[in-house]
């Protein structure tokens, strides 16, 4: 089957073509740049540029995937959760394509995607494996992570190759042959849950933020210490050479029972102590210090419930996925705790942990394969829908 997957929930435009599991091409538009000039997504300004951007990046990615629109068997599209008017242009676009090729139509729960991209992997022969594929192919195959520039998605030439044309381009693909029950965690500038995921397309969420989700923890303890939006990355790159014992910062609900997270204290608690110690700007080393300090305390708290969340529901796998899994901290610190406990640990590619068509893509195949009812071309977007 040879499915077109569209994702517009927030600020990536992206559309992928994916095959039997293999994802032919996922290209990403991100909008980051222009949202940055005001720290944080204008839900206006992103539904119009997903309007000026959708069609070029759907070229673009048939174009990649080498694939006419007379191929695709179905179409799938984000349904919700995410920004109404941004939904709204991806959705509305992928009803109208299904429509017109008279093809099966199927809307997607944009968390529920989150679940299952940690088991799209790269699975080119080495040595484009690993870190070094992760790096070289990180706009997935063909994609070139589009830029908003019109001049770069009417011709965004893969800088890697497809490895068909044996120029050695990452392939990616989910295997879900070796699927066993897990803990997901998604994590990301919108949302921070826990989900037991027991068998394919079964899950239930187990806890969620009850304020601030982790990412906007990141993002605004950086926009007090002067970082640019969004700061999450800026943070992790900072912390690497900073002392992450240098300031003590709590870690809510880390003892709580429940599987919910807090991050709003700890964003609090970072503006009294800038409040207080306002000098501390000025020492760039020190400023080093207190995103390792801030990051140290967001990840022990993501970490150490996500494994006790794990060790409770007797599962033996633990995933992980969404905009703030790309941290660096985070990724170690679940991959040593993950060794040492005995738990097998699918942490989605670094490319694939941010918003991209290609997860989208990948479930509604899934869906569609157990035969779920389709969606009907009248449905309307969801965004409020709460994964259950
Ligand atoms: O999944 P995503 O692209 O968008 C949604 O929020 O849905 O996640 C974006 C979030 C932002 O808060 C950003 O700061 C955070 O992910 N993020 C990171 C890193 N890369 C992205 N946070 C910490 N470390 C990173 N390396
Ligand atoms: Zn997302």
């Amino acid at each position: 089957m040879t499915l077109l997957a569209i994702e517009t929930s927030c600020d990536e435009t992206s559309v992928a073509v994916v095959r039997d599991g293999k994802i032919l091409s996922n290209v990403v538009s991100s909008q980051t740049q222009l949202h940055a000039e005001y720290g944080g997504v204008v839900p206006e300004l992103a539904a119009r540029e997903h309007l000026r951007n959708l069609v070029p990046v759907a070229k673009s990615a048939l174009r990649e995937a080498g694939i006419s629109t007379a191929q695709l068997d179905a179409v799938a599209a984000t349904q919700g959760p995410g920004l109404p008017n941004a939904l709204l242009v991806g959705f509305k676009a992928a009803q109208a394509v299904a429509f017109a090729l008279s093809k099966p139509f199927v809307g997607i729960n944009h968390h529920e995607a989150h679940l299952y991209s940690p088991w799209i992997q790269n699975v080119s022969p080495s040595p484009l494996r690993g870190e070094r594929a992760g790096v070289r192919g990180s706009s997935i195959v063909g994609s070139s992570n589009a830029n908003t520039s019109s001049t770069e998605l009417s011709d965004p030439s893969p800088s890697i190759p497809l490895p068909s044309e044996g120029r050695g381009k990452p392939d990616f693909a989910a295997d879900f042959s070796k699927f066993q029950p897990n803990i997901s965690l998604i994590v990301s500038g919108g949302h921070t849950m826990l989900v037991l995921v027991e068998s394919e397309l079964k899950h239930r969420v187990l806890g969620s933020t009850i304020d601030d989700a982790a990412g906007e923890c990141f993002d605004k303890t950086g926009k007090m210490m002067g970082l640019n939006y969004p700061a999450g990355p800026e943070i992790d790159r900072l912390a690497e050479q900073g002392n992450s014992a240098a300031f003590d910062f709590p870690r809510p609900l880390l003892n709580d029972a429940s599987d919910d997270f807090s991050f709003s204290g700890l964003k609090t608690s970072v503006r009294y102590f800038l409040r207080d110690n306002p000098a501390l700007l000025d020492d760039a080393q020190k400023i080093r210090d207190l995103c390792a300090s801030v990051q140290a305390a967001i990840v022990e708290v993501l970490v150490t419930k996500t494994i006790r969340a794990a060790k409770r529901n007797n599962v033996r796998c633990v995933t992980a996925s969404g905009g703030v899994t790309c941290n660096r901290s985070l990724r170690n610190e679940l991959q040593r705790t993950c060794e040492r406990e005995g738990f097998q640990l699918l942490l989605a590619e670094k490319n694939l942990c941010t918003d991209n068509a290609a997860m989208i893509g990948i479930l509604a195949e899934r869906k569609l394969a157990a035969k779920i009812p389709l969606s009907s071309l009248d449905e309307e977007i969801k965004p409020g829908w709460v994964l259950a």
